[in-house]
């Protein structure tokens, strides 16, 4: 795992962008890994302008979405298919039938599940995954005690989740109690991943994820055990961070960072 710190929040958002984008443009047939939430906007946004500005082309590259609720349809303003056209695939040339998400909707989720999975492995596998954190330390929807080896399911929403996602739904109530999402297995297997967290009400999750002890209570956790993580944090997000000092310092020495300093 590596932990870069950047000054604010645009900065780190940036820096997942160019991220994203160098592995885009080394593979213009890159399998991506998607996620939702406020902090992704600003990447996305970032992401759309390089396409309008710097011809980011994104025509042959296949995108998997980490999660979806259950039981809203794709027009839902809460569902993130919905999100995601919003913020990213109505703006940049991807092909339409190469944006998957878990289909919320589906009569039989098990079902959905096994192929979302299968439809990963048919595409060669995930190459880079973006990924945020919620405040109960879930990646994806793999809320505490979701299994390391899990892969794609049916997932209960902790009270938390639902309490943080509820502005998008007009209140608690209205937030689906459900959700499908890549398991912590699935997320492991990716070649690549970037966890991204800004602001301070992200610096105790990012703590304990970064440098607590692995633990199923806290899913982000595992990514300790993959072996091409990189995580982004603003200067608030990391304020609870104990080896800061070794995390700027390798950013500032280390070669292969020397294009984005
Ligand atoms: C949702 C998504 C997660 C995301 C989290 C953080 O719960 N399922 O994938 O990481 O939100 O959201 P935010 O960036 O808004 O804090």
């Amino acid at each position: 795992m590596e932990v870069v710190i950047r000054e604010n929040p645009r900065q780190a958002a940036d820096l997942t962008a160019r991220l994203v984008a160098r592995e885009l443009r080394s593979n213009p047939h890159l399998v991506l890994g998607l996620a939702t939430g406020r902090t992704m906007e600003a990447v996305y946004s970032i992401l759309v302008r390089m396409h309008q500005e710097e011809g980011l082309d994104f025509s042959q590259a296949t995108t998997f979405n980490l999660d979806e609720y259950v039981g809203i349809p794709p027009d839902h303003p809460g569902s993130y298919r919905r999100y995601m056209e919003e913020h990213l695939f109505n703006h940049v040339n991807l092909e339409p039938r190469r944006t998957y998400l878990p289909r919320g909707m589906a009569t039989d989720i098990e079902t959905e599940c096994r192929q979302y999975e299968a439809m990963i492995r048919n595409h060669g596998g995930i190459d880079l995954q973006i990924l945020g954190i919620g405040r109960s330390g879930h990646v994806g929807f793999n809320e505490p005690l979701s299994a390391m080896r899990s892969r794609t399911r049916e997932k209960a929403l902790t009270p938390e989740t639902i309490e943080q996602n509820a502005s998008v739904f007009g209140g608690k109530a209205k937030v689906p109690r459900w959700a499908i999402t890549m398991g912590v297995g699935t997320i492991l297997d990716t070649r690549e991943c970037i966890l991204l967290a800004t602001g301070e009400e992200k610096a105790d999750i990012i703590a304990k994820a970064v440098e607590g002890p692995i633990t199923s209570m806290i899913s982000a956790t595992a990514l300790q055990l993959h072996p091409h993580c990189i995580v982004i944090v603003d200067d608030a997000a990391a304020a609870r961070l104990q080896h800061t000092d070794y995390y700027r310092w390798i950013f500032e020495n280390e070669r292969h960072w020397a294009e984005f300093r």
